[in-house]
């Protein structure tokens, strides 16, 4: 990926070089033309495009929720003709949170336009948004098995805490970018993109936060324990230090040492935490390894970072 982006500054020098000197208009305009239809740079392409992994998830897992159907009702043409996603359903929600819910899903439908007016990306891969799979992965969060198994789409706080499971690892996935970007587009997309990735975020961790202390019916664990135990679960499938953590923290991992509330998490300067894109498919993916599909990704995700992982492991691309 360097020398990607070496070649296209290269490029790039080369055609206000040729623009200074007067080289006959032919020769700079075909140059130009070039530049103009991809004002991206090069080497900001894939960090651009893998995000659209999570976007999917985001918006199927949404819509389904608060609409009962996705995109291939909603804006087909976004799917690309990537297969339905397996498992996704109408969630029971109360007013309120279907509200929220559902315009959280039309966010995500925009910020799939946004990148893919942006970068070419992909097709929607393949999901996997059933109840089995999210009972699945609260299981692993607690070392044994709930029982009966967690359903995400029973009630609004259990579709919350599925919830919890998604924007947060988006987020940290901007951070991430964001420092690694050449291009002034490039960057405007990502933090645009992070501000409202946040704000779900934090809109969802706010709900959550009002029910701390309550025990997520039937079983005798509290809402803060479910947030405790996800966050810990991708501290390890991410293979990282703590960039994560849940709605109540040990002192010394509140705001300026001095609080257990955490409704929003961040570093000892209360600054967002960054995951690279191989962390984030680690967790996405359940297996701990971007080289093991699984998860909520049951194939793996598409666009050239996620490929190179696949491509090494078992020549499936
Ligand atoms: C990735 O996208 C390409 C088209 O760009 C498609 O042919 C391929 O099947 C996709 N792979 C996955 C895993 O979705
Ligand atoms: C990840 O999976 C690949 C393919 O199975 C394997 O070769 C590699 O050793 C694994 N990496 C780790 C850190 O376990």
């Amino acid at each position: 990926m360097a020398k990607t982006c070496l070649l296209s500054s290269t490029a790039i020098v080369f055609i206000s070089l040729s623009v200074i000197s007067l080289l006959p208009s032919a020769f700079s305009a075909d140059f130009s033309d070039g530049y103009k239809k991809s004002p991206v740079p090069k080497c900001d392409l894939d960090l651009l495009e893998f995000p659209l992994n999570l976007e999917y998830l985001e918006a199927e897992f949404f819509l389904y929720g608060a609409l009962g159907h996705g995109l291939d009702k909603v804006a087909p043409y976004l799917a690309e003709g990537g297969p339905s996603p397996i498992g996704a359903k109408k969630a029971n929600l109360d007013t309120i949170t279907n509200d929220i819910i559902l315009q959280f899903a039309y966010q995500e439908v925009g910020h799939l336009k946004a990148i893919k007016k942006t970068v070419k990306g992909f097709p929607r891969p393949q999901l996997d948004l059933s109840a089995s799979l999210f009972a699945k992965v609260i299981d692993k969060a607690f070392g044994k098995p709930l029982n009966p198994p967690f359903d995400p789409y029973a009630n609004s706080i259990n579709f919350l805490i599925a919830s919890y499971l998604i924007p947060y690892v988006g987020l940290t996935g901007y951070v991430g970018a964001n420092p690694k970007l050449q291009g002034a587009i490039s960057k405007r997309l990502v933090a645009g993109l992070l501000g409202v990735e946040s704000g779900q975020d934090a809109v969802i961790r706010g709900l959550l936060y009002e029910h701390a202390a309550e025990n997520v019916s039937p079983y005798q664990f509290v809402v803060a324990e479910f947030t405790n135990r996800i966050s810990n679960l991708r501290n390890s499938l991410g293979h990282t230090d703590r960039k994560d953590e849940g709605l109540i923290v040990p002192i010394d991992f509140g705001a300026e040492g001095k609080v257990v509330g955490n409704v929003l998490a961040g570093d000892q300067f209360s600054v967002a935490f960054d995951r690279t894109p191989e962390e984030i498919l680690r967790i996405v993916y359940g297996s701990g390894n971007e080289s093991v599909p699984g998860g909520f990704f049951p194939k793996g995700g598409n666009g050239s970072i996620a490929k190179s992982h696949l491509h090494s492991a078992n020549g499936y691309y």
